[in-house]
């Protein structure tokens, strides 16, 4: 399920903020689709965005016809598809260890003249993030992650699965703070689910710089509650930091005795949810006013009372995920002796979806990397080499991912696949292979001695080249003792 939609209209209300030198650090806001070496700062957030060129090497850029072209957001303008290959895949440089939110945007703008949006997958590594579909054209669709990246890059990508040409219109990574959003499962992430800013009395949507993080906080109109709000700043943030203008504003019910009740419903129980709650006494309470409530989840007290402090921000969150219902239901309701009815600022919900598989090991992956770089190979080498197995890349196969050890290259066959020059010695650096074929090609040079490091190495097949010279002895010996089968051309193999 994807996250939100927002209304195309809605960059356009956005209030014109100044541009200034702005703390942008940890932010990487690439425009995908936007020509080379361009970039350009956003005028209604002074964010800067950058084109995608330098993170992809396949697609094709696309500009939103007009009149949408000329009033939606700027990032939105440009787009990059994808017409061919099944997997296509962004490598963006980040720092392992650190947490960051990931937005993908999606704005389809008919921009093909086709009329028919597509729909597709979208994946992480080896993991699937998303699926993308849309049910209104002038719609944007975002999905949004929270991920601690263990690489130093990640691998975003776009999937083929049948139904019309993939393409995207914006990345977004900002970084946060790495004790926020603490989830108890390692194999997985949290997915937005949704955000809102409630009470608000302007209707926009909020972002960066009134957003540190550059979360994006919808308004949420809920009719049989009165809004409050405040002038005020917050003296007191938490780790948080939800922006002041959200805080500053809150809902109640109309009637004192009656609870603030919110639900949403989920396709699978076994789902997990995490909730973040979020509160800031927006009146001075008189004397003889108290303000005390209870948070109940499907009946179970989540937390209570909570008495929100002026002008202080409180954040209530899952200590462990909700799941095992077809409905969630939460109920802030007045304790007995609380003289006013329970508010509520902001909440957000994200649901965990599983990013249980790993990542290619990672010296499988620059040596398999720098071996794409030095042959130029014409296959399907995007995204991660192993996983998921259904776009394992032509011509490798890998040991399994147990969920223990990252997934190891074990076979490289690159048989008739025109590779001209010298022998790599990359390929020595997969040091698990036991199949290397290479046969059929226009390899020249001698068959080098660093391929006696590739201690499994079951079979070696250079058949069919121009390698001129002797064959290592390691290797002779290996499939004399019949641990290597062996197939060179036998003018080399006859050298002096
Ligand atoms: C982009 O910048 C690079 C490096 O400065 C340069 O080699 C390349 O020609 C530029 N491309 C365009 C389209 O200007
Ligand atoms: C980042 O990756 C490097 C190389 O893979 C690793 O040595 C280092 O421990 C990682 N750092 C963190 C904080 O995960
Ligand atoms: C699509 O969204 C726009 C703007 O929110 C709305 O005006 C329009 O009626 C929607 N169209 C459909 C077919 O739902
Ligand atoms: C709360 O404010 C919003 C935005 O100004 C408005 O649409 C809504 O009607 C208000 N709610 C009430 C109950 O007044
Ligand atoms: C106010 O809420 C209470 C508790 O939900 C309910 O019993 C009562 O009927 C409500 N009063 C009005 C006037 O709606
Ligand atoms: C009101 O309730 C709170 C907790 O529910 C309790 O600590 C406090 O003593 C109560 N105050 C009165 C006046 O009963
Ligand atoms: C690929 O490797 C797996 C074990 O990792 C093995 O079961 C499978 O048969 C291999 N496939 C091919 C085509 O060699
Ligand atoms: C490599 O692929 C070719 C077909 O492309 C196949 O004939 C050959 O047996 C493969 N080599 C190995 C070692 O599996
Ligand atoms: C060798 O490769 C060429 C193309 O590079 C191909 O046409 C030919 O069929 C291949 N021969 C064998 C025996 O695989
Ligand atoms: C090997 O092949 C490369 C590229 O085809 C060529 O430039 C080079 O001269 C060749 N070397 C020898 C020793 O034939
Ligand atoms: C090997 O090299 C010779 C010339 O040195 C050339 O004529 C021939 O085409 C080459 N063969 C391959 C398979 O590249």
């Amino acid at each position: 399920m994807l996250t939100h939609f927002l209304s195309l209209l809605l960059g356009v209300l956005t209030i014109l903020v100044l541009i200034q030198a702005q703390d942008q650090s940890g932010f990487i806001s690439i425009d995908c689709g936007l020509p080379e070496n361009s970039s350009y700062a956003e005028t209604s957030t002074g964010i800067n965005y950058i084109s995608d060129e330098n993170f992809i090497d396949t697609g094709v850029s696309n500009k939103i016809p007009p009149p949408l072209g000329n009033i939606i957001l700027q990032q939105l303008e440009h787009v990059r598809s994808f017409p061919s290959g099944v997997r296509n895949c962004y490598r963006i440089d980040v720092t392992n260890g650190t947490k960051y939110l990931i937005r993908a945007s999606f704005f389809y703008g008919n921009y093909d003249n086709l009329n028919e949006p597509p729909e597709f997958d979208i994946h992480f590594g080896p993991n699937a993030w998303d699926t993308v579909k849309f049910t209104n054209l002038s719609r944007v669709v975002m999905s949004e992650i929270i991920y601690t990246p263990s690489l130093e890059y990640i691998q975003p990508c776009l999937v083929n699965t049948g139904k019309g040409t993939p393409f995207i219109s914006v990345i977004e990574l900002r970084t946060l703070n790495n004790e926020a959003y603490v989830t108890y499962s390692t194999k997985s992430v949290l997915s937005n689910f949704f955000r809102y800013d409630l009470g608000s009395i302007t209707n926009l949507r909020y972002r960066y710089k009134d957003d540190v993080y550059d979360r994006l906080w919808f308004p949420f109109k809920w009719d049989e509650m009165r809004n409050l709000s405040s002038n005020e700043d917050i003296l007191t943030q938490n780790i948080y930091k939800p922006p002041g203008i959200v805080m500053s504003t809150a809902i109640t019910p109309f009637n004192v005795s009656a609870p603030i009740q919110f639900s949403w419903s989920s396709d699978d129980v076994n789902d997990q949810y995490y909730f973040y709650l979020y509160f800031n006494e927006v009146e001075k309470l008189a004397e003889s006013e108290t303000r005390a409530f209870n948070i109940i989840a499907n009946g179970k007290l989540l937390y209570g009372p909570e008495i929100p402090a002026y002008q202080r921000v409180h954040t209530i969150l899952s200590t462990a995920a909700l799941t095992g219902a077809g409905r969630y239901i939460f109920t802030l309701s007045k304790t007995d002796n609380s003289t006013l009815p329970p508010i509520l600022n902001a909440m957000e919900v994200y649901k965990l979806i599983d990013f249980s598989l790993s990542e290619t090991q990672k010296d499988d992956v620059d040596a398999i990397t720098s071996i794409k770089k030095n042959y130029g190979v014409a296959k399907n080498w995007e995204g991660d080499p192993c996983g998921p197995v259904k776009y394992m890349w032509e011509g490798l196969n890998c040991s399994i991912d147990d969920g223990l050890n990252p997934p190891r290259i074990t076979s490289l066959n690159l048989s008739s696949s025109g590779l001209t020059g010298q022998i790599v010695s990359s390929i020595s650096k997969l040091t698990m292979l036991q199949y290397l074929d290479l046969s059929n090609n226009s390899l020249n040079g001698s068959l080098p001695d660093f391929l006696q490091q590739l201690q499994f190495l079951k079979v070696l097949n250079v058949k069919n080249n121009n390698l001129t010279g002797l064959v290592p002895s390691g290797l002779l010996e290996r499939s004399k003792t019949g641990s290597l089968s062996l197939s060179v051309d036998v003018e080399l193999k006859s050298s002096p």
